[in-house]
């Protein structure tokens, strides 16, 4: 990678801009994608890595403020229209692909224009790439906004090295089978137009591959796929967190403050915490489900324990997801004043981002980490978690339906549909011995310790470059 410039393509950027009683400041973005890309270190490249994104704010203001955003990268906002926008974010990409490719069949609301949005915000990254590229240039674009971006980038630009990351599950072929003839054939060739495509787990992979063979005819043998006259490549690289940082944050000083803090406030209570950004598929109303489940079986447990239950804002102006905020609201009050008592509430609820010296403090003050999607393509709270206890306790009560169950083995899985499973494994992670909790601590540590987030990259890009080096020599 040393010697070939990466061009970075997400939809998202790492920052927004906010501007509050007149003054204009940097906002970290949320999410497990700008998560794992800040986390990569290039300070040993040749040229700066570039990140191509699509602007939530204006030229002007971007003229005005860019010299607030960091260096790391070479930010190139991407401004589209304002109607295109919109109905390609909140329309085809978050209103069709994420709820289908999530199993949320019944959250799908197809509409013709926002599929044609969809393919003009690609086709607008993909002049904007034109402009830019180089080359030797490597192209890594990132998750289901782009899913038509690589094909387009190949009709410019035959012999592009251009690797595509999928951040979400990529379901069976049934689900695919759902959408128009023509969205489907546009997603799936559009991914063809990469020399490498990589999913979180096998079986992604594998829907992936009977998609293609069911609905374009394309064959594939060992993960490798001859189409139009190219080998393709498409495997697994389930993405790591940046482990270290996380687990030598414990001793930070705002950390070790804020935790103390934080036990001092639930002081004689056993904490269990979960955050996640408001969308339907993190399960939060199933968790709440199964923590009235718990209170019903184990009222023993009254007044001796708080859930800290963090939600961060996300897509706010799709329906499904303003309706979610009232169901959870309403759910909270409801427990609250049902099971609480004068002197305690088993819920603590927090609508707001949280700063990262808090995130760990609560990542390692809590006794249990409650994570319960009902689909996620890896979640990287879990891994989060898991790395930020160097003091080997806390217990990880895991959804089988996240990627990341395969890698954190020693967590107790459960499904989120089932509520007494989960309200008994609430009571086993409660009462877990010190012992038991180190061993299981200990060999999820040594995973994500090995399979970090720069590993990941750096294995994707090297099967990339291998790849198209391959390319070169094949018929
Ligand atoms: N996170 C964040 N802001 C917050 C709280 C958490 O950006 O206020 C981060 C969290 O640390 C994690 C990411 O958001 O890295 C969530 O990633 P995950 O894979 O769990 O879910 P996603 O939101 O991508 O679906
Ligand atoms: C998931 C997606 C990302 C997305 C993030 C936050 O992690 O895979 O592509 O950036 O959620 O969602 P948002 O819509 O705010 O970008």
């Amino acid at each position: 990678m040393k010697n070939n410039r990466l061009i970075i393509v997400s939809y998202r950027l790492p920052f927004a801009f906010e501007t509050v009683n007149g003054s204009t400041t940097l906002k970290a973005s949320s999410g497990g994608l700008v998560t794992a890309m800040k986390s990569l270190d290039f300070s040993n490249a040749a040229e700066k890595p570039v990140w191509v994104g699509c602007a939530d704010f204006s030229r002007r203001t971007w003229e005005k403020y860019k010299h607030l955003v960091n260096s790391d990268f070479e930010y190139i906002p991407v401004f589209l229209d304002r109607k295109i926008q919109q109905d390609f974010y909140n329309g085809f990409s978050n209103s069709v692909i994420w709820p289908l490719f999530h199993y949320f069949t019944t959250y799908v609301d197809y509409q013709e224009k926002d599929f044609v949005a969809y393919q003009k915000a690609n086709e607008a990254v993909s002049e904007t790439l034109a402009q830019l590229m180089k080359p030797q240039d490597i192209v890594w674009v990132h998750d289901y906004h782009f899913m038509g971006l690589p094909k387009l980038i190949r009709e410019r630009q035959s012999d592009a090295t251009i690797g595509f990351f999928l951040h979400i599950p990529f379901p069976s072929y049934e689900l695919i089978r759902i959408l128009p003839q023509k969205c489907k054939e546009y997603l799936l060739t559009g991914l063809l137009g990469a020399d490498l495509i990589g999913f979180h787990t096998n079986d992604y992979n594998i829907h992936f591959l009977q998609s293609i063979q069911i609905n374009l005819g394309v064959q594939h043998k060992i993960w490798k796929v001859n189409y139009q006259n190219r080998f393709i490549q498409s495997d697994a690289f389930p993405v790591g967190i940046n482990y270290s940082l996380y687990h030598d944050s414990y001793d930070n000083a705002d950390v070790v403050e804020e935790r103390a803090a934080l036990k001092n406030a639930y002081k004689g209570n056993k904490i269990i915490f979960s955050v996640d950004r408001l969308d339907y598929t993190k399960g939060v109303m199933q968790r709440l489900d199964a923590l009235e489940a718990f209170f019903r079986k184990y009222p023993e447990w009254t007044e001796k324990l708080t859930f800290i239950l963090v939600v961060v804002p996300s897509r706010d102006e799709i329906l499904k997801y303003g309706e979610r905020k009232v169901m959870i609201e309403q759910a909270v009050g409801r427990i609250n004043g049902k099971y609480g008592t004068l002197i305690w509430r088993p819920i603590v609820y927090r609508y707001g981002s949280v700063p990262f010296p808090q995130l760990v403090a609560l990542y390692t003050a809590c006794d249990v980490a409650l994570i319960t999607p009902i689909r996620d393509g890896m979640n990287l709270v879990a891994k989060e978690f898991v790395a930020s206890r160097k003091d080997h306790q806390g217990v990880l009560i895991l959804s089988e339906m996240t990627g990341a169950a395969n890698e954190l083995s020693t967590a107790l899985h459960i499904n989120p549909f089932d509520e007494n499973d989960v309200a008994d494994k609430m009571r086993i992670a409660l009462e877990m011995e010190p012992e038991e909790q180190a061993r299981r601590i200990a060999i999820m540590q040594r995973r994500l310790k090995e399979y970090d987030v720069k590993k990941w990259a750096n294995s994707f890009v090297e099967s990339l470059l291998n790849m198209h080096s391959a390319q070169q020599v094949e018929p």
